[in-house]
């Protein structure tokens, strides 16, 4: 039993961890369901470091040396569930199961109360960076019991992205909370690449410039305040021309985007926790109407923009569509970290928001430029109540406020769709209000439902007798 730690489940994901970790210095345990995997990712890979293939569970767990880490990277729900059970049947008191997948934050609750009654450790770890950042760098997201932290913290932090020598690995909270702030990444992550695409479809629309073009405007972009990897990956993307039909790739791509869950999770659980989280909610649904034909087959022909569209300064509306992409963009990030904020409180969890700022400034998908801006407003101010407040961004957002604005009217009025860029200004507009129909709102459920209201100008909750003409509320 010499192991540093093990990894089971030898997908791509699971297999780069373990070089990574043996890269690092660490003896790493590996093991899959079907050897063969193993023995695969040994002979391709075995002279990168110390490895100790098993091919079985049992001589798994037993090569492990005290108390044992064993990291699992297999399909969250049920098959995550079963290896779990394969490990903790074999393992002893204080040994540590890692769950790296993306497993749904409730799971992850539920398995470390389990084995916590075993007297296990369970440590759900968001872990974002694709196939690369598993290999040379993620950003890790670990939560369980802090005693677990003190293991395998070091460890993580080892095999982690850096950023100006920092690691993009810390201790999240206890039980979900790693999983619960890798899916609102997730969620971001839609949001984020759901802006770029929204500004992409206004510059071909309006402007007709073509791919290339676009990719040359957000090269340009990517240099300053929207510097960012989606940024990088978008300029890729609509740089590329097919081999088969020398067309720009994008016009070849289908354009019905895929999800695999963690967004739709990121909403309903804000719906759950009663977070507005527009920004996210709109990017997921942009994807569901992309990925409706029979919906959009139906709508072919509709009739759409109320006006030709001639833009008279391309380059004053090309700016534009940067500071509404920036500003749109900033909400969604305040929406995100108010959903952290209210399970933080819903849960019971210590996060410490400023520091999943600067762990997210490398490794992971949604690394930008900005997360620097966002660890520090969370730095000044761990309880923010709204990250558009900080007077950076707030500068900022006052700043590319008549840009959005134009862009929004302008979008609407030629009929582009901008769900993120409009509802992202709605609710910029909504939560600096004065004065919501909230009110009228209140007073229709007093009505039909004697559902009551509360008074601007005492305290209790009071009800109309609606039917009774002018009789005055009652105190409920
Ligand atoms: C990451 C990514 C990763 C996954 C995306 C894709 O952080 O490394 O987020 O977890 O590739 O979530 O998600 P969809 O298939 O839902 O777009």
């Amino acid at each position: 039993a010499s192991a540093d730690i093990g990894v089971t489940g030898m997908g791509v994901m699971g297999s780069n961890l373990a070089r990574n970790l043996a890269r690092n210095g660490y003896k790493v345990a590996i093991h899959n369901r079907s050897s063969a995997k193993t023995e695969e990712v040994y002979t391709e890979h075995g002279s990168e470091g110390e490895f100790i293939p098993s091919e079985n569970m049992e001589d798994f767990v037993g090569s492990l040396s005290r108390p044992r880490v064993a990291i699992i990277m297999v399909k969250a729900g049920a098959p995550t569930d079963a290896v779990i059970e394969e490990l903790a049947s074999r393992m002893e008191e204080g040994d540590i199961i890692v769950d790296c997948g993306n497993s749904l934050f409730t799971d992850t609750r539920r398995r470390e109360a389990a084995l916590k009654e075993r007297g296990l450790h369970f440590v759900g770890t968001g872990v974002s960076g694709g196939e690369e950042g598993a290999l040379w760098g993620p950003s890790i997201m670990p939560g369980g019991s802090p005693q677990s932290y003190d293991r395998l913290g070091p460890m993580f932090e080892k095999i982690s992205a850096h950023v100006d020598g920092e690691p993009c690995c810390t201790y999240i909270g206890a039980d979900g909370a790693g999983h619960f702030v890798k899916m609102v990444h997730n969620g971001i992550e839609y949001a984020d690449m759901q802006v770029i695409g929204e500004a992409y479809d206004l510059l071909r629309r309006s402007l007709g410039l073509s791919p290339a073009e676009i990719a040359d405007i957000f090269a340009e972009w990517n240099k300053g305040e929207l510097d960012s990897y989606l940024m990088e990956v978008s300029v890729e993307v609509l740089r590329q021309v097919d081999a088969k039909t020398d067309k720009p790739l994008v016009d070849v791509i289908v354009d019905a985007a895929a999800q695999k869950g963690t967004g739709a999770w990121t909403v309903q659980t804000a719906l759950d926790l009663g977070v507005p989280v527009t920004g996210i909610g709109e990017a997921t649904f942009a994807r569901g109407l992309s990925s409706s034909p029979a919906q959009r087959a139906a709508a072919q022909g509709f009739a759409g923009e109320a006006q030709e569209w001639n833009v008279e300064d391309r380059e004053a509306f090309i700016e534009d569509v940067r500071k509404a992409l920036y500003a749109s963009k900033l909400v969604a990030y305040s929406q995100g970290f108010n959903e952290i904020q209210a399970a933080a409180e819903a849960y019971g969890w210590d996060i410490n928001l400023g520091a999943l700022a600067r762990i997210w400034r490398g490794g992971c998908i949604i690394r930008a430029q900005f997360l620097n801006e966002i660890t520090r407003a969370y730095d000044a101010d761990a309880k923010l109540p709204l990250l558009i407040g900080d007077s950076y961004f707030y500068e900022r957002i006052v700043d590319a406020l008549p840009s959005w604005r134009r862009v929004v009217s302008q979008a609407t009025l030629h009929g582009v769709p901008v769900p993120v860029f409009s509802s992202s200004l709605s609710y910029y507009d909504g939560v600096r209000s004065e004065r919501l129909p909230a009110a009228l709102i209140q007073g229709q459920r007093d009505f039909f439902g004697a559902h009551t209201y509360q008074r601007t100008d005492a305290e209790g909750a009071f009800h109309t007798m609606w039917a009774e003409d002018g009789r005055a509320e009652v105190q409920w």
